[in-house]
């Protein structure tokens, strides 16, 4: 009950009730469509307002929550996202659609699916379906098909929340929902959303994953209309903090083994590591039917307070291939945080893979290598001791927009071991700083939040966030900043965490602190990098 009580809660606090049922009311009676209104908000057609994110994917203007419907097609990489085109604040969900050719620069579309008398359009997922299993498409042009929940606030038609289909034949660009939608109904179930679709090729079927409040089911279907129970995992491990949604499923080969895994994506709505929204995994083995955990560990995506319900493409051309994108905030203040005309950024997109070591499976994260397109002006700061700190006098006068890799030798070998800590801190004149570091004594990294820039918006903002991590190896940092974000990869994507920040002034001081003693930097290199606005052009060439 729990986790119901949680749910609906959840969507009152997102403010979406009233606005929803007059909404409804008003669009079924064809009075208004959102995309036909004029902004109302003015977005400023540089993309260059305070705390807008230059390389990271947001809306032109107003709400964004998850990503959907991430699929590639004919050379095009789609993200469909929760989106309410009216207002900076959720509310009667929407899929707002953008292509990439690189996964880094977007040509934004208009909005694909549109709220209807079966309720808003929330998170949900698109596949190819290469054979037209489903009728939609013909062989030669198999259909895109998205798989997403309609949410309808009283229960009406059969639950609160079903499962529906749309697809498109021409690339995206324009959908067409199923006639006889919803697809699969839970009369039982409050919380039953967020269907991730995919084809088995060992059993040749469809197999939906979804969450349903305190756990995921699993689904079966020839042809993406007709789905067959298979199972359901998870109510007794895990974390519980808070109701499941947004789950994925996929196969990732075992780095350097011929061995392979499925992991599990899980994002709970509250309970995360650092508290509110987070993404958990599991690793086991799936038969088509039952997921098998290969242990009871509680695994966090990432530790930061700023990557949720985030899942990975489907259809990339090479199948090897896991891109992760999330969304960079966390339910606890989304609503609130200090952005206009936009709220809300995904993140960098990752590649996921599989590590083992000691017999733990792991799952990293890198930045894509399409990111380093970006980079210009580099600057290296060469092998030094740091005795207490150094100021890295870049002449970037950009260092919200730039990559930075700091190298610490044998940082975390106990037996050498000078310093208590390593801190590398972004400043501005107004003594507004971010802290990212390394604990050495107490094997924790952080990102340190507290006094960064504007917190007062919500009291879980300004907090110091922790990751457990030990290491044998010496200490890299590859951290990513972009004017209101910092997404910090530890020896490449072994731990991540990702943190909003709020700056008055952007920080224009990049200082390396050691506390307790005597670092060694082995090497820092420090990149612009360019913004990816106003290059719709680009990619039309
Ligand atoms: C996750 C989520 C999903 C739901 C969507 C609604 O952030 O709550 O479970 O489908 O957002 O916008």
């Amino acid at each position: 009950m729990r986790y119901l009580n949680f749910g609906i809660k959840g969507y009152l606090h997102r403010a979406g009730l009233m606005i929803f049922t007059s909404y409804i009311i008003l669009s079924i009676a064809g009075c208004t469509r959102s995309s036909e209104k004029q902004s109302s908000l003015g977005a400023d057609e540089t993309h260059k307002e305070k705390f807008r994110p230059q390389y990271h994917f947001t809306p032109k203007e107003m709400w964004m929550n998850d990503p959907n419907g991430m699929v590639y097609f004919e050379g095009e990489y789609h993200l469909f996202y929760q989106h309410y085109p009216d207002s900076v604040v959720w509310g009667p969900m929407h899929w707002g659609h953008a292509v990439s050719k690189d996964l880094v620069h977007w040509e934004h579309l208009p909005i694909a699916l549109y709220p209807d008398s079966l309720g808003y359009i929330f998170s949900g997922s698109a596949v190819i379906d290469w054979n037209n299993t489903s009728g939609f498409g013909s062989k030669d042009n198999p259909p895109m098909v998205a798989i997403f929940t309609h949410r309808h606030l009283n229960g009406k038609p059969r639950g609160f929340e079903s499962q529906s289909v749309a697809f498109s034949v021409d690339k995206g660009r324009s959908w067409t929902k199923y006639k006889n939608n919803p697809v699969l109904v839970d009369e039982n179930s409050l919380g039953f959303r967020d269907p991730k679709v995919f084809w088995h090729t060992n059993t040749q079927k469809w197999i939906m994953i979804l969450s349903a409040e305190d756990k995921v089911r699993l689904f079966s279907s020839a042809n993406l209309i007709d789905w067959n129970p298979e199972s359901s995992f998870g109510e007794n491990i895990g974390a519980h903090g808070g109701v499941w949604e947004c789950p994925d499923l996929f196969e990732l080969p075992v780095e350097g083994t011929q061995e392979s895994k499925w992991v599990m994506l899980v994002s709970i709505g509250n309970g995360g590591p650092n508290g509110g929204s987070a993404t958990q995994y599991f690793i086991g083995d799936f038969d088509g039917t039952h997921f098998t955990p290969v242990n009871e560990d509680i695994n966090w995506l990432d530790y930061g307070k700023d990557n949720y319900a985030g899942v990975t493409w489907s259809d990339l051309p090479d199948n090897s291939r896991r891109v992760f994108l999330g969304w960079m905030s966390n339910w606890q203040y989304a609503n609130v945080v200090p952005t206009h005309p936009w709220r809300s950024a995904m993140t960098i997109p990752r590649d996921l893979y599989l590590k083992c070591t000691e017999d733990t499976y792991r799952l990293v994260s890198s930045p894509v290598p399409e990111l380093i397109d970006l980079r210009n002006n580099v600057e290296v700061v060469s092998s030094q001791v740091i005795s207490t700190n150094l100021d890295l006098n870049l002449k970037n006068n950009q260092l919200c927009q730039s990559e930075y890799i700091f190298e610490f030798e044998n940082a975390t070998d106990n037996e050498t071991l000078k310093a208590d800590s390593i801190i590398v801190e972004w400043s501005n004149v107004e003594g507004e700083r971010l802290e990212v570091g390394y604990l050495l004594k107490k094997n924790v990294v952080f990102i340190n939040r507290t006094v960064s820039g504007l917190t007062d918006f919500s009291n879980e903002f300004p907090v110091k966030q922790t990751a457990p991590y030990s290491s044998d190896r010496s200490l890299k940092l590859h951290v990513f900043m972009d004017w209101s974000s910092t997404e910090v990869f530890v020896n490449d994507g072994e731990v991540v965490m990702t943190s909003l920040f709020f700056p008055d002034k952007p920080y224009e001081d990049v200082r390396i602190y050691s506390k307790g003693g005597e670092i060694t930097l082995k090497e820092a290199k420090i990149w612009e990098l360019n913004s990816v606005w106003n290059e719709d052009k680009r990619l039309a060439d």
